[in-house]
């Protein structure tokens, strides 16, 4: 028995890469069942983010992971109250890049920081390549 039965995390994961794995694999230690938001390319623009993988794609693959059990589409800086109520989530998880900016999100789960695996992220794959 896990200590949560359903848990939400966001991001863009683009490249997909190790620190992402990792990550979804320690959420799903914790919870039963983990649903992934993927940040739309649309989404991304309005951060000044360009992905290399398009959307369905980045969907694709993390849906295809044992640990994963549905990936949503994040669209806005807004949804993620709405999401953790549809989707009858208990624990929400970022990784610690973002500790403290979620924290309004207490009065309707858990939430959790986790640590970001050393070593490795989307920019730094993307500055290997142009080397
Ligand atoms: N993450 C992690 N360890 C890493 C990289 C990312 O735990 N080494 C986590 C992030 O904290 C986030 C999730 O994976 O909760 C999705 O991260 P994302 O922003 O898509 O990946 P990054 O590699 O951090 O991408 P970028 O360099 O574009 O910020």
């Amino acid at each position: 028995m896990k200590a949560y039965k359903r848990a939400i995390t966001y991001g863009t994961f683009d490249l997909f890469h190790i620190g992402h794995l990792r990550l979804l694999e320690r959420i799903a230690s914790l919870a039963e069942e983990v649903v992934v938001a993927i940040s739309s390319d649309e989404f991304n623009l309005l951060k000044n983010k360009v992905c290399s993988i398009p959307f369905e794609d980045r969907k694709d693959i993390v849906a295809a992971l044992r640990v994963v059990t549905k990936v949503i589409k994040e669209d806005n800086w807004e949804q993620k109250i709405i999401d953790i109520q549809n989707e009858n989530c208990d624990l929400f998880v970022m990784g610690d890049d973002w500790k403290g900016k979620f924290d309004f999100l207490k009065a309707y789960c858990e939430v959790l920081y986790l640590p970001r695996t050393e070593g490795v992220s989307t920019t730094e794959i993307k500055e290997w390549l142009k080397a």
